[in-house]
């Protein structure tokens, strides 16, 4: 496959960013992410998050936070995955979205999202993928499944998105020991606050045009030189 370019260069103007956040969701990388935007620590601001329930406290943390909150309920749609689907990209293309940012998106995204938004998708996982991923493998199931492993290091992975759960390739990870004693919600809280830095670093790189994606590898370019004369 060859080499795609995601951005060429530092944009003069902020990303703008939509969030999809589902009903469990605490909105704790969503308030990452905005908190970021607001120390100036990325050039990419949160414009739009679009959640499945409006009681989702994800929810919550856009509307204190001031940004335009959508709720679209993929309930509504549940026979007809494609008319949510155009649901989404109307949003999508109504707040002139570059990067769309998975943040306890627990769904699969219809086809027709991850084909026009290709590249410009991301999510965030609380485990080391290819390991601990796929359907069904989120929040405390995970930490559960790596304690249950006898693995001594997990961690966290961003990711961009494609048809599949959890398979795109993967732009950063952090790892993060497994203590003695951990039980999954202290290993999670841990691997948490590793989240929040990984998520706001891959959204900061991709403002900046230094992501690129060749197969299943994300090249992270040094500087954004490099990133125009590749
Ligand atoms: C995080 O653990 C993330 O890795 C997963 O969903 C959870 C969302 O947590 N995709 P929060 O709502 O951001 O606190």
């Amino acid at each position: 496959m060859s080499a795609v370019n995601l951005a060429s260069g530092a944009p003069s103007s902020p990303l703008s960013v939509a969030a999809m956040v589902s009903g469990q969701g605490r909105g704790s990388n969503l308030g990452a992410l905005i908190d970021a935007y607001a120390a100036a620590t990325i050039g990419a601001c949160m414009v739009l998050v679009i959640a499945t329930r409006a009681d989702a406290p994800a929810a919550e943390r856009a509307r204190n936070a001031g940004v335009p909150l959508s709720i679209v309920s993929p309930r509504r749609f549940e026979q007809d995955d494609e008319a949510y689907g155009e649901a989404l990209l109307r949003l999508m293309r109504k707040s002139a979205i570059d990067l769309i940012c998975l943040a306890g998106y627990t769904r699969m995204l219809p086809p027709a999202v991850v084909d026009q938004y290709r590249g410009r998708i991301m999510n965030i996982h609380p485990g080391l993928l290819p390991f601990f991923g796929g359907k069904g493998m989120y929040g405390e199931r995970v930490h559960q499944a790596v304690l249950e492993s006898g693995m001594k290091v997990s961690g966290c992975s961003v990711h961009f998105v494609d048809e599949e759960y959890d398979t795109g390739p993967i732009i950063i990870q952090i790892p993060v020991p497994v203590l003695e004693d951990d039980t999954p919600s202290s290993l999670g809280q841990r691997v948490l606050t590793q989240e929040h830095a990984a998520y706001v670093q891959a959204v900061q790189l991709f403002a900046e045009g230094r992501l690129r994606i060749d197969g299943r590898h994300v090249r992270v370019l040094s500087n954004r030189a490099e990133g125009v004369t590749e």
